[in-house]
């Protein structure tokens, strides 16, 4: 199983330790533009090999495609991050150029990739490959309700004051302070669900901590987070590498589903050595449908930004 990560920093290095870590894959292709940084962040990590007990052979590369060939999966993570007071939507600019570029010289090194895109606006970057790139609609994934999803769930386990581990939740929608969807009518404790535990309006506060939680961090640190976004990379590279069948909410191009057409925004889907072997289309209240339709909407904005 080899795994390339395009884009050394923060992120993309996070990402190739938590597949190191998890031991699932033979190999990490680390992928920069910046002379040696891929190799010196590659070395350092394989320097924790003995140490965190990994065999995941991790090499570093700067700018050679021809070294991420054959690759089964391919994750895009490429792209100036937000600053302090940004938007994800205002990275579109610089960060498109450099998506279709990535993606088009991964596929031509590794024709049968599944790509899992990162870059910001990432609901954007997502249809932005599935427009340019000749690949099925399956093997394309955006990268983001896993992400808010984790975020959710610190945030209600916080409220509850309960274990994560007790904490079930989804956020779909598009990947962006307004656009996330946070399934709280579904959320549960073991099962039970979370409106047993919290009042609507402590509920509602869990929510919108949430939806700004990328904007939160980027405040504290001055950069995009990097920790939360590489795991939740990771688990998506897991699930498809080991054919896991996993439920996560990722950006996915609809044709219906959700009552949308010609976008890429985060619903439930099946990960497996296929990419998406299904997408979820579960009912949603009409609250919820109204929320998605105008998180929809703010995605669709966006999208009318590229040049495709
Ligand atoms: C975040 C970036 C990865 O939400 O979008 O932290």
């Amino acid at each position: 199983m080899k795994v390339t990560v395009v884009g050394a920093g923060a992120v993309g290095a996070s990402c190739a330790e938590y597949i190191a870590i998890k031991n699932f894959a033979s190999e990490v292709v680390l992928l920069d533009i910046k002379e040696g940084y891929a190799e010196g962040k590659a070395m350092d990590l394989m320097q924790c090999a003995s140490l965190n007990g990994f065999d995941t052979k991790i090499t570093g590369v700067t700018n050679d495609y021809s070294k991420t060939a054959n690759s089964d999966i391919c994750v895009i993570t490429s792209g100036i991050p937000r600053k302090p007071g940004m938007t994800r939507e205002e990275l579109i600019g610089i960060n498109a150029g450099i998506v279709k570029s990535v993606s088009t010289s991964l596929l031509e090194h590794s024709p049968n990739m599944v790509l899992i895109v990162v870059s910001n606006p990432m609901d954007t970057m997502t249809y932005l490959a599935h427009k340019s790139l000749d690949m099925p609609k399956n093997r394309i994934i955006g990268m983001g309700g896993a992400l808010d999803s984790a975020r959710f769930k610190y945030r209600l386990a916080e409220a509850m004051e309960a274990p994560i581990s007790d904490i079930d939740g989804m956020v779909i929608g598009g990947h962006s302070d307004k656009g996330m969807v946070p399934l709280t009518s579904h959320a549960t404790r073991n099962s039970i669900r979370v409106s047993e535990f919290l009042s609507e309006e402590r509920l509602e506060q869990v929510a919108a901590d949430t939806k700004v939680g990328g904007a939160t961090l980027t405040g504290l640190l001055g950069t995009s987070a990097w920790y939360a976004p590489g795991a939740a990379v990771s688990g998506l590279v897991q699930a498809i590498a080991c054919d896991q069948k996993k439920m996560f909410p990722c950006s996915t191009y609809l044709e219906g589903e959700y009552g949308l057409n010609d976008i890429c925004i985060g619903v439930p889907v099946i990960l497996g050595r296929n990419g998406i072997e299904s997408i979820v289309d579960i009912p949603l209240s009409d609250a919820e449908k109204a929320h998605m339709q105008a998180s929809a909407e703010g995605v669709k904005k966006t999208n009318g930004l590229l040049d495709v």
